[in-house]
């Protein structure tokens, strides 16, 4: 390309690998990428490089999107080492939310906290994720199960976002367990959810997409439509905790909202695969819950490939089923687990994670999308999903900002 002719560039990664995550992989050995005004201006081969402001040599490195954890509950306070050691002594984790424990022992201590106490708290955890080149995070509410509680954690989710180098999605769960106030109450509940929560914290621009649990230890069905329903007179894209602990249909039902995902999937029937597929709903696999969760029924992978719906994969970080901040190990579990390829779990963390939010301007290293990168000391991308408990990231950028480690 001239270089009078051409356009500008404010930077241009040089001698680095680049899995471009375009239809695989998609690697370019020796390559380069160059960056204007926060996005990808240019991608090829070295030897073609453009010339800019600022050229990093990478060494050799590899280079992939930044990451993308597009199911998380790391907002909270408290955690839950003491039902977890119950657990390991024989109860069951619905035992444990009908007696008032689970979900309600966290919506407690989250309710007692400010939103600096949950910043703070919830900062090391998504420190620790951004230094595995993590560039995009969901953080969803459903610890606070009232107006106060929920607008607490949006507000710290969104602090945290401007705080810290990642852009963070925000997800209103207000639907995510039965708080006491409301006991025997469901309905009632659901329409304080939909009537005035979700309208009220929609006009504060807390929520970028609303989500709910469909279980018998969450909410049914009906209820759940109820939830979708408002999120569509607001012009809200949805997506749901389905079919995680038993069958509900409720992947049928979030695809038939054109929801964005649905998550968890271990009680996926075929027909909610064929309402997934129709509908471009995203599988979002969350591997940690079910290795937490010691459960033993897999979400019909095979069957979703087949299918040809995409597959996340996140680390739905929360502190009852999945105390997880490793986006990496997540991807590992999901190749070990359940038998993606490394290829599937990088996807999952990248393009199709991105899907899985409504963020197609970010996932691949396509020329006109984000600059957000992760630099990688490692021979092939394979290696990503490989190892256990080691952290190979070098460098992440955000928006064309290089951040050494
Ligand atoms: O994604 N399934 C419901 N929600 C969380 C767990 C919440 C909790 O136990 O605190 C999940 O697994
Ligand atoms: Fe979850």
């Amino acid at each position: 390309m001239s270089e009078r002719s051409g356009p500008r560039y404010d930077a241009v990664f040089a001698n680095v690998n680049l899995a471009t995550m375009v239809g695989g992989y998609g690697e370019v050995m020796d390559g380069a990428i160059a960056v204007h005004h926060g996005r990808i201006a240019w991608v090829g081969a070295r030897r073609e490089a453009p010339r800019a402001a600022v050229i990093h040599d990478c060494d050799g490195a590899w280079l992939t999107p930044g990451l993308i954890d597009c199911h998380t509950h790391i907002v909270h306070a408290g955690n839950r080492s003491e039902e977890w050691e119950a657990r390991l002594e024989g109860a069951s984790y619905e035992d444990i939310a009908r007696n008032g424990g689970g979900i309600m022992s966290t919506v407690r201590a989250t309710r007692a906290a400010s939103v600096e106490d949950l910043m703070r708290v919830s900062a090391p955890r998504v420190s620790q994720l951004l230094a595995e080149g993590v560039t995009t995070l969901e953080i969803k509410s459903g610890y606070g199960l009232n107006l106060q509680g929920e607008a607490n954690m949006l507000r710290a989710a969104r602090r945290l976002g401007e705080l810290l180098p990642v852009c963070v999605k925000t997800t209103f769960l207000g639907a995510h367990a039965l708080p006491p106030e409301f006991a025997g109450r469901a309905d009632d509940y659901i329409a304080e959810v939909t009537e005035r929560m979700l309208p009220l914290l929609a006009k504060e621009g807390l929520v970028d997409a609303v989500d709910a649990f469909c279980e018998h230890i969450g909410f049914t069905y009906d209820q759940t439509e109820r939830v979708f329903a408002a999120a569509k007179r607001l012009g809200l894209p949805v997506k749901l905790h389905a079919e995680q602990l038993s069958e509900q249909r409720g992947a049928e039902l979030v695809a038939r909202y054109g929801g964005l995902s649905a998550d968890h999937l271990e009680h996926l029937t075929p027909a909610g695969i064929q309402a997934m597929a129709a509908a471009g709903t995203v599988a979002v696999l969350l591997p940690g819950a079910w290795y937490f969760l010691h459960e033993t029924q897999m979400p019909p992978i095979a069957q979703l490939r087949a299918a040809g719906v995409p597959m996340a994969v996140a680390t739905d970080c929360n502190p009852g089923t999945s105390p997880l901040s490793s986006i990496l190990l997540a991807m590992n579990m999901a190749c070990t687990l359940w038998r993606l390829s490394p290829r599937e779990a990088l996807q999952g963390a990248t393009v199709h994670a991105a899907r899985a939010l409504g963020m197609q301007d970010r996932g691949t290293l396509e020329v006109g999308k984000r600059a957000d990168f992760a630099l990688w000391d490692i021979a092939r991308p394979g290696e990503l999903a490989y190892a256990i408990g080691f952290n190979p990231c070098q460098a992440v950028v955000n928006g064309g900002v290089m951040r050494e480690r």
